[in-house]
């Protein structure tokens, strides 16, 4: 008889709340708006380049560090946002996903009890990676705009508002990001054994861009304890309302230190391809290229001729500004869907979420509110206590994703409205 024993490394990896809700929301019919990925196509031209690249046999293994023309254009992105110039022979690197090129980065860069600070919430992958580094989390809480989590009194009558007050962290005279952190708590998560900082911004699950007065007290204090930053920008494209992504490799000193992962799933609607990219200096490239190799080491080559061809073209055709005006609309249908369904929001300054506030509704957690909502009303949505290490004193709210079409978007309102009435 085999031992039924798993490492100790991922003995405490449950089956995650993404499943559950799937497999409910399957069940009940759902309209879902929980896991994060479009209902629509990507677009046609890049499916093409796939298609044309398949039956051109370019179907053996790429170089690992990537396919050149995929790390000349991910260089070309860079020069045409004007960031940097990028070296694509020695400071790009291809992976499977984003989260393939951070799982390479923490294990490339963190030692057996090496620290990481982390924000919380934070995307799903990142405790798992640094625990499997055998690093030691040290977690900084974003906190919810002032007034978020304020109970909705029930039959008001009127429709609900954005709720925008509050943002300490932002600095004077800057745009306030609704969404912010103590200064001195991210201070004092800093020790001499702190490695690496991952940074998520446009930030899953919150919505929120940093701004630039907050990034650089990141980055003045990850220079002052020399500490190296993953900085995960797979939102970049998708900012609204006059919010500005900022990569914090662009901040002076940062270059050297950090490594900037993107993925072409978010951006060209074609998540299940897989192609990500870490941009930085040689040696973070060195580094994660050592352990990429011994990961998957190459990924699927007529995917990186696409990819490849989707960051030339979306220079070329004006993509990008019209992905994100979409995406707008997109984010306008649904603010207005749960408004009207009486659920305030926060506002969304990038990604493709938003928060509803569910507080005042007789729930007593997210998870209750988001199972209610799948069996009795039809809608599935995630409960953002999964992206916290600790799931006590927590603001009550629901992340929607609107990655979705509009008729989509308009059924799930339907539901939303008919189900006002709090329990
Ligand atoms: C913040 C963040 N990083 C990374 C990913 C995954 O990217 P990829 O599919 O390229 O691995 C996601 C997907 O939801 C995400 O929200």
């Amino acid at each position: 008889m085999p031992h039924h024993r798993s490492a100790a490394r991922v003995s405490s990896f449950g089956t995650s709340i993404f499943a559950e809700i799937s497999a409910l929301a399957v069940q009940a019919g759902a309209v879902n708006l929980g896991q994060g990925f479009p209902d629509f196509a990507g677009p046609a031209w890049v499916k093409e380049a796939a298609a044309a690249a398949i039956a051109a046999d370019l179907n053996q293994y790429p170089p690992y560090q990537g396919l050149p023309r995929l790390r000349e254009a991910v260089a070309a992105t860079w020069r045409a946002h004007g960031w940097r110039e990028v070296d694509p022979a020695h400071e790009v690197t291809v992976a499977s996903g984003a989260t393939e090129v951070i799982f390479a980065a923490v294990q490339a860069l963190v030692d057996p009890g090496d620290e990481v600070v982390i924000f919380e919430p934070f995307y799903d992958a990142y405790l798992p990676d640094v625990v499997m580094a055998g690093g030691v989390p040290r977690l900084v809480r974003l906190h919810p705009p002032v007034g978020v989590a304020r109970p909705l009194a029930p039959d008001d009558g009127q429709s609900a508002p954005d709720v925008t007050e509050g943002s300490p962290s932002a600095g004077a005279g800057q745009r306030p990001s609704p969404w912010w952190f103590d200064p001195d708590a991210l201070r004092a998560a800093f020790s001499p054994r702190t490695r690496l900082l991952l940074l998520n911004t446009p930030h899953n699950p919150t919505g929120k861009v940093y701004t630039r007065a907050e990034l650089e007290l990141i980055a003045g204090l990850c220079i002052e304890h020399d500490v190296v930053v993953v900085a995960d920008e797979v939102y970049d494209q998708l900012v609204f309302d006059g919010a500005t992504h900022l990569p914090i490799a662009t901040l002076p000193g940062m270059w050297e230190r950090t490594l900037t992962v993107n993925s072409t799933g978010k951006t060209f609607s074609l998540t299940g391809w897989k192609i990500g990219y870490g941009v930085g200096p040689r040696w973070l490239n060195d580094a994660l290229r050592a352990a990429h190799q011994w990961i998957t080491f190459s990924t699927a080559t007529p995917l990186q001729v696409a990819a490849a061809a989707a960051l030339e073209g979306a220079l070329e055709n004006g993509y990008y500004a019209q992905f994100r005006a979409e995406y707008a609309e997109r984010y306008g249908l649904l603010r207005s869907m749960l408004h009207e369904a009486g659920l305030p929001t926060l506002p969304t300054e990038g990604s493709y979420f938003i928060m509803a506030d569910i507080a005042g509704r007789g729930f007593r957690s997210d998870a209750e509110f988001c199972r209610w909502l799948i069996s009795e009303v039809g809608v599935a949505a995630i409960p953002p206590s999964a992206f916290y290490a600790n799931a006590s004193d927590l603001p009550l709210l629901a992340r929607f994703c609107f990655a979705k079409r509009p008729e989509t978007l308009r059924a799930a309102g339907e539901r939303l409205r008919s189900a006002r009435t709090p329990r």
